[in-house]
Order: structure tokens, then C-alpha cells, then sequence
């Protein structure tokens, strides 16, 4: 714990971003509110990703009722693999993923054995609301599971790692990529016992981790070192990140991706609220670099230019680069 309070305060240092900072400068001020719909409901991301031709994960269904839970056996069909979650759901919360099937019953990634009944029960707590922002109503989609590129295989445990950008006005600012461990479920969501690890935003190199508010170095499940893992795909990762500002139209989110052995990478879904753990796994506060965009953004505007995609993300690059620290 010691040595994760004097990494923080290194970092209020170095232009840390702390909660009220984030929600009065970057969430207020850029996401509009009428937009948080296509972010807060995963099936409307979806179909936001899809038109414009962004690859996400298939979606199998959608129950909105309880009376459609009669329809769950036809979603699922003949598959032996797939994950339910609620369309409103946040930090991993009520997401089962299923990867096999054991004598009439399912088996999910982390080795539970769970009966259609215990699925049914679960998709109408999810339409009632228990895992939605605000307990409102939610509707739960069924979907295609994602296998994790064999590059995972030596710093993950069971589940998919997924890849976190921070986006400000199309500008990826920074990057963590997130691997799950015993504890977390098969998730990579930092709260349910993931580990986050930075990554080098001009490489796709990673950089150290945090696991449970300490920094490592190590998976604690595999043993193996989680720095120093190139990832691939990383321009195209930072292109699809950048693209989702016109994607959504917020200002301010956290794009989650993955990278599957055979779709390639996807995007799992778009965050308005993105957390602030991100800058422990980078050794990096993210003020520096949003204040770094604004004005960027402030002198294109002068000018009149609007940048694109690829000029975004070689801006990114070219400044938000890892600097490694001075040994001494
Ligand atoms: N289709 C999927 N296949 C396999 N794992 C998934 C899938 N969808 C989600 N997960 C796992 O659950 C985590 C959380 O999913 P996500 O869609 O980001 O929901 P949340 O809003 O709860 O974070 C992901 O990081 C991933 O590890
Ligand atoms: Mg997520």
C-alpha cells in the first residue's frame, strides 16, 4: 500500500488527473448528455460500430422481456460458447461467459457449471435492472465470445484481456492493457481483480502493472513478466480507438477493444466515465497530456483545420510516447 501512495503522489507531481478534475473538465465538458445512450447501452453501441463499419463481436439476441426468455434456447442454438451480459452494465458486473457445454449444463470460463434455470434466472435479473446504471429496466444481449490472440496465452488467466485507450476529441491520450487473473473471473475489468498494464502509446510496447493498488511486475497466476509484451496490431488499435470520437460524438471516453485469434481486433465497447487507474499502470498523470490536445486543438481551430484519423493518432504518437525513467 505504501509504495502505491508515494507512486500518487510522484504522480499529483506530474499532472495526475484526481475524480472531480475529471468529471468537471473532460466528462461534463465534452460528453454531451444526449449522447450517452449510443455508450450506456451496449446494443446501441453496437449498432452505432456496425454502420459505420467498425467490427464488434456478433450479437446472438436481445431479450427485453421475460416473456423472451422463452426465446433463449433459440438464440443460443446448437453454440457451445457465448457470453450474456446487460446492455447497461459496467465494471464486468453481471457478465457470464460461457465456453463449453457439460452434461445438459454450461460450463463458464473460470470452470462453474451452471443449468439453463440458473441462465434464465440470471437474464431476468439482468432485465430488472440489478447490474444497470441507476437500476433502471435493462435489456440483456447474447454474444459471440472471443477467443484471446495466442500473444496472451504466458500473461493472462482464462478470459479475454481486453485494450483500453483514453480518447479526448479523437486524440488517443493514453493506453493500458488489461489482463485478467484468477480472482477476476475471466474479466479484465480492474475491480473484479484484473491487473492493468501500460502501454507505450507510439510502440504498443507494455509497461509495468497495478494489481490491487500495488505496482507489479509479474501475472500473479502465470509468474510471467508483463512488461516489455509488444502488442500487435497497435497502429490499428490506436486508429480504431481515434475513430470512435465520431463514432459516438463524446469528447471524453475510454475505448475498450480486443484483439480475437480470428476476427481480429474489436471493439467491445465505448466508456464515458473512463477510471483513473490507467495512470498507476503508465507512471504518467493524464493531465499533461489532455492539456497537450486542448491546445492542439485550440491552434488547429485558429487555423481551421480539422485533423484526421491518421493525423490524430501520429500526433499521439509522436508526443505521448514512453520516456523511460532516469535510473538513479
Ligand atoms: N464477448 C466477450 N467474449 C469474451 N469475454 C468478454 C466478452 N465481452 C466481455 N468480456 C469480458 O468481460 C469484460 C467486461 O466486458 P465489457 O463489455 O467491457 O463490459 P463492462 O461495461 O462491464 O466493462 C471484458 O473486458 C472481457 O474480459
Ligand atoms: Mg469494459
Amino acid at each position: 500500500m505504501f509504495g502505491f501512495w508515494k507512486t500518487w503522489k510522484a504522480l499529483e507531481a506530474r499532472g495526475i488527473m484526481g475524480i472531480n478534475r475529471r468529471n468537471a473538465d473532460y466528462v461534463l465538458k465534452y460528453n454531451k448528455r444526449s449522447l450517452y445512450p449510443i455508450v450506456d447501452d451496449k446494443i446501441i453501441t453496437k449498432e452505432r460500430a456496425i454502420a459505420a463499419g467498425i467490427h464488434v463481436p456478433e450479437l446472438y439476441g436481445v431479450i427485453s422481456t421475460e416473456k423472451e426468455i422463452d426465446k433463449l434456447d433459440e438464440i443460443i442454438g446448437g453454440r457451445t460458447d457465448f457470453v450474456i451480459k446487460p446492455a447497461q452494465g459496467a465494471g464486468g458486473d453481471g457478465i457470464i461467459v460461457i465456453a463449453d457445454r457439460f452434461e445438459g449444463r454450461y460450463r463458464t470460463v473460470s470452470g462453474k457449471i451452471i443449468s439453463h434455470e440458473e441462465i434464465e434466472h440470471h437474464v431476468s435479473s439482468i432485465l430488472t435492472g440489478l447490474y444497470s446504471l441507476g437500476g433502471h429496466r435493462d435489456r440483456a444481449l447474447i454474444e459471440y465470445r472471443v477467443t484471446p490472440d495466442q500473444i496472451f496465452k504466458s500473461i493472462s488467466y482464462e478470459g479475454v484481456p481486453d485494450i483500453r485507450i483514453i480518447v479526448l476529441m479523437g486524440y488517443p491520450v493514453m493506453a493500458m492493457l488489461r489482463l485478467p487473473t484468477r480472482q477476476s473471473g475471466g474479466k479484465a475489468n480492474l475491480h473484479q481483480g484484473a491487473i492493468g498494464v501500460g502501454v507505450d502509446l507510439a510502440t504498443g510496447l507494455t509497461l509495468r502493472g497495478t494489481w490491487l493498488n500495488n505496482i507489479i511486475t509479474k501475472h500473479p497466476d502465470t509468474t510471467n513478466a508483463v512488461d516489455g509484451v509488444q502488442l500487435p496490431y497497435w497502429d490499428g488499435f490506436m486508429k480504431l480507438a481515434a475513430g470512435c470520437y465520431e463514432l459516438c460524438g463524446l469528447g471524453y471516453i475510454g475505448v475498450d477493444m480486443v484483439l480475437d485469434q480470428e476476427k481480429g481486433p474489436l471493439i467491445l465497447e465505448l466508456n464515458a466515465r473512463p477510471g483513473l487507474n490507467i495512470q498507476i499502470a503508465n507512471d504518467c498523470g493524464l493531465t499533461l497530456r489532455t492539456h497537450a490536445v486542448e491546445a492542439r486543438l485550440e491552434e488547429l481551430q485558429a487555423r481551421g483545420v480539422i485533423e484526421t484519423v491518421e493525423e490524430r493518432v501520429a500526433f499521439a504518437q509522436e508526443l505521448f510516447g514512453h520516456i523511460p525513467p532516469v535510473e538513479g
